[in-house]
Formats: C-alpha cells, sequence, structure tokens
C-alpha cells in the first residue's frame, strides 16, 4: 500500500495467541515495558498490538467505538501516548463486518470513515482489520473502504489485512494492505505452524516492499512445540518476509524463547533491504530447501528437515540461485558461527527431526 509504511516486514507483538479476549490495559503497558526491559524494541519489535476484545459491544451515542470501561478504563488515547512515550508504536483492531469474531465488540463495516478517524484522533499507528460476521459481502468491496477512510484520516496507519487468505489477498493486497494474511489461524503446534508456512509459500512472488504475506503471528513461547520446532517457526517466517508479531506474553519469557525470537542474524533476514520472499526451491520427502536472496548477492538458506529420523541434507548452487563454481563462504544463524571451510557447488549439513538449519551465504570467489 502506498502509504510509506511497511518497507520492512512489521515487527511487535499482539495480544491474541496468548491472551485471547482476556486483555486489559495493564497487560498492554507492561509489555510495552517488557518490549523495552529486555532489550527487544531495539531488535526492531516496535508495535503494541491489540487484538479482537478491546471495546464496549455498543457505540456511544454519536455511533463512536468505546473503549470498555472494565478493562481499558484510561481509554485508548492514553495507552497510545504511554506506548509513544516508551518509543513504541500502538496497533488496534476492528473487523470489516458487522461484529468481532469474539462477538464482544462492534465491527467496522459500514462506520469506516468514522472508525478511522477515531483511530487517528487516537494516534493509532496499526489497524489488524478481520473478516467475521461479513454478511457475505466480498473482501475486494469491503476491505478498500476502510483503508480509504484510512488514508483519509490524515495518520500513517499501518493497514493489515485479517482475510485468512479465502480469497486469494496476495492477488489484490498490495492496493488495500501493507500486508495480508494468506491463511486461516494458526495455532501452537508443529503441524499447523508447518503447513501454515506451506500455505503462505505459495503466494511468494506477491511479496514486496510495502505489501508482505501473513502466514499469521508467531507462537514462539506459548509451550506447545519443542526448542527445535519453534526455531523452524522463526526461521521460516524470517525467510518468508512474515510479520514477525510476538504472540507470547514478553513479560514471561524464558531464557530460550528469549534466545530464539532476539537473534539478531535471523531478523536481518527478515528485514534485508532486499525484500524478497524465500521459497521453498527442492522438496524430497520430509527434506526441503528454501532459499532466498538478500541484498549484496548473499542467499539465505533453510534446510528443513521435517520427518521423524535425521537427516543430512544439501543444498546445491542451482537450486538455491548461486552462481555455478562460486566459492561460498557461509554464516550459521543459529550456531552464530562462519564456517571455516568454503564451499563450492554445494552445502551439506545434519539436521534432526523436526529441525533445521539456517545459513547466509555469501559468494567470495
Ligand atoms: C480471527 C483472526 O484470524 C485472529 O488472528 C484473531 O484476530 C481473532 N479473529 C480474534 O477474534
Amino acid at each position: 500500500l502506498a502509504n510509506s509504511l511497511g518497507r520492512t516486514p512489521p515487527m511487535g507483538w499482539n495480544s491474541w495467541n496468548h491472551f485471547n479476549c482476556q486483555i486489559n490495559e495493564k497487560i498492554i503497558r507492561e509489555t510495552a515495558d517488557a518490549l523495552v526491559s529486555t532489550g527487544l524494541s531495539k531488535l526492531g519489535y516496535t508495535y503494541v498490538n491489540i487484538d479482537d476484545c478491546w471495546a464496549e459491544l455498543n457505540r456511544d451515542d454519536k455511533g463512536n467505538l468505546v473503549a470498555k470501561k472494565s478493562t481499558f478504563p484510561s481509554g485508548i488515547k492514553a495507552l497510545a501516548d504511554y506506548v509513544h512515550s516508551k518509543g513504541l508504536k500502538l496497533g488496534i483492531y476492528s473487523d470489516a463486518g458487522y461484529f468481532t469474531c469474539s462477538k464482544q465488540m462492534p465491527g467496522s463495516l459500514g462506520h469506516e470513515f468514522q472508525d478511522a478517524k477515531t483511530f487517528a484522533s487516537w494516534g493509532i499507528d496499526y489497524l489488524k482489520y478481520d473478516n467475521c460476521n461479513n454478511g457475505g459481502l466480498k473482501p475486494t468491496v469491503r476491505y478498500p473502504i476502510m483503508t480509504r477512510a484510512l488514508m483519509k484520516a490524515g495518520r500513517p496507519i499501518f493497514v493489515s489485512l485479517c482475510e485468512w487468505g479465502d480469497m486469494h489477498p496476495a492477488l489484490w493486497g498490495a492496493k488495500v494492505g501493507n500486508s495480508w494474511r494468506t491463511t486461516n489461524d494458526i495455532g501452537d503446534s508443529w503441524e499447523s505452524m508447518i503447513s501454515r508456512a506451506d500455505m503462505n509459500e505459495v503466494y511468494a512472488d506477491y511479496a514486496r516492499a510495502g505489501g508482505w504475506n501473513d502466514p499469521d503471528m508467531l507462537e514462539v513461547g506459548n509451550g506447545g512445540m519443542t526448542k527445535n520446532e519453534y526455531i523452524v517457526h522463526f526461521s521460516l517466517w524470517a525467510l518468508s518476509k512474515a510479520p514477525l508479531l510476538l504472540g507470547c506474553d514478553v513479560r514471561n519469557m524464558t531464557k530460550e524463547t528469549m534466545e530464539i525470537v532476539s537473534n539478531k542474524e535471523v531478523i536481518a533476514v527478515n528485514q534485508d533491504s532486499l525484500g524478497v520472499q524465500g521459497k521453498k526451491v527442492r522438496m524430497e520427502g520430509d527434506i526441503e530447501i528454501w532459499a532466498g536472496p538478500l541484498s549484496g548477492y548473499r542467499v539465505a538458506v533453510v534446510l528443513l528437515n521435517r520427518g521423524p529420523w535425521r537427516y543430512a541434507i544439501t543444498a546445491e548452487w542451482d537450486d538455491i540461485g548461486i552462481p555455478p563454481k562460486s566459492v561460498v563462504e557461509a554464516r550459521d544463524l543459529w550456531e552464530h558461527k562462519t564456517l571455516k571451510t568454503h564451499f563450492k557447488d554445494k552445502l551439506t549439513a545434519t539436521v534432526e527431526p523436526h529441525a533445521c538449519k539456517m545459513y547466509v551465504l555469501k559468494p567470495v570467489a
């Protein structure tokens, strides 16, 4: 979307995956504090995004959305001021339908211009726009109205289309949003996570600066996967130029969770200035190679083992877009080591079950 936002995939946090509807202003404030105190905000995690269930079911007598008094007594504007004072940005949620998915809040369909103005007046920086209770109207009719309204509201607001991929938003999303969901909701399991990566990969060619495919938010730290599985999750999201929106309780992260989501080298792949989404370039049974170009003639590669046994996996230059015979230096992004040997034509590594290796390869001769 031509609003100058999302030149690289957005990074931050969203309340839904961990808290569902059990949110309040204290959680949002403490999360903002935690993003700063852990150092995550310095690594780029700057959006603090409130999901469903923040509003009263009834609009006020002028038709305005109002924050739920019992859980957000200070109101959203005060929260935005607080979040901004920490150098962060505030995201909010609405729905391109008559009610949100939880049915605990009104949707914005038919109220787009009024709600966009409200969001801008509160100092909102990001809108996630959901798809429930939409009266059977086409997304290509409903979504652009809010986008127009936001552009008119006079504040740069990142537009996150949450259409779940039903009507192939990758095909029309670039004019309407800064990101678009390509899948239905992620769950905190290996199968759910990896299948979302697959569904999202199909649309790789449609991603570009200002408009990204969104395979849904991160589950890292929520407890349903092993450490290696969460590393796969984070690696594939980074390579796929997906939004990196943390979905755990960042106020109470384990060392292991922090280690994964704070991996600067993996984040750098996600935020690389070339902005090209990596793809699955080879698959043989449970073995897959995912790769994508980076700035500076470099290539990011994920060697992925989806199966139950350990495998040796080989990435051939021909598959991953490196010119034949190139001599390549390999940086292991999870070991934080540059490999001593240089590689010609291919690189092989042993990969544990439900695990991956991730490298940045740089031709040196
Ligand atoms: C469906 C969306 O896909 C989820 O990410 C979340 O926003 C829920 N709706 C909230 O009800």
